[in-house]
């Protein structure tokens, strides 16, 4: 696993300072942002695709790498700091430098919740710390995910194996309440949508891949 020692610690320093928006100590390995891309790998066709929560630049850099000549990639991100870093050492980079002058990718500098796209999309590709959201937070990202999406298009996000049962275990009160009815949420849409899963080892700590498709 290669390990980029300044990406490491932006992410780190930014997560001490803001745990519940960065909500990871460590950004995604190779193998997990392959995961995560892998259906978007396998469409033939121009696509559209959004990547929400993109941090350091982790999976928008694997993105690059698939990216076609017709397709389209939308990149949202909250973090000031982290969307300078993908302004400025990831989309001037050769694998986005002609992509972004013809306007076919896009940094947008603002929360998720603030997206109004419909049937827009193909692909929906989340590094969202959706175990560190208020329920009602989490629930407006899959409302907006699921109408920006076109019909048969692909979520994929990612969890770390076992996080949602550990922290309910080690926590209480209040944060014990919100861990549980986000869990409980998050495993319904599981139940309902989900088409396939992967297991990442190869990442710290290891994640679950998932693959949801809505209608
Ligand atoms: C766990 S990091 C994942 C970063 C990267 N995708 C990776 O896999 O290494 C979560 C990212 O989501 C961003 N984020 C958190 N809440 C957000 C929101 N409401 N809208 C857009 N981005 C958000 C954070 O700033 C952070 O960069």
């Amino acid at each position: 696993m290669q390990v980029d020692l300044r990406e490491h610690w932006r992410f780190l320093t930014s997560y001490l300072r803001k745990p519940d928006v960065v909500g990871a100590i460590a950004p995604s390995s190779q193998a997990l942002a392959a995961a995560l891309c892998e259906p978007y790998r396998r469409f033939r066709g121009p696509a559209k695709v959004l990547e929400v929560g993109a941090g350091t630049g982790a999976v928008t850099r694997h993105l690059g790498s698939l990216l076609g000549e017709e397709d389209e990639l939308d990149i949202c991100e909250i973090h000031t700091d982290f969307a300078d870093i993908l302004e400025h050492d990831i989309l001037n980079g050769a694998g986005f430098v002609r992509s972004v002058a013809a306007g076919r990718v896009r940094l947008l500098r603002s929360p998720v919740q603030q997206l109004r796209y419909e049937n827009r999309y193909d692909f929906v590709i989340s590094g969202l710390p959706l175990t560190a959201f208020e329920l009602c937070d989490v629930q407006d990202v899959f409302g907006i995910v699921r109408r920006s999406l076109k019909p048969g298009g692909v979520f994929s996000y990612f969890e770390y194996v076992g996080l949602r049962k550990t922290s309910w275990l080690l926590s209480m009160g209040r944060r014990r309440h919100r861990i549980r009815s986000v869990s409980a949420y998050l495993s319904r849409n599981i139940r309902q949508y989900q088409f396939d899963r992967t297991t990442v080892f190869q990442n710290l700590p290891p994640a679950h891949a998932r693959y949801l498709r809505f209608r």
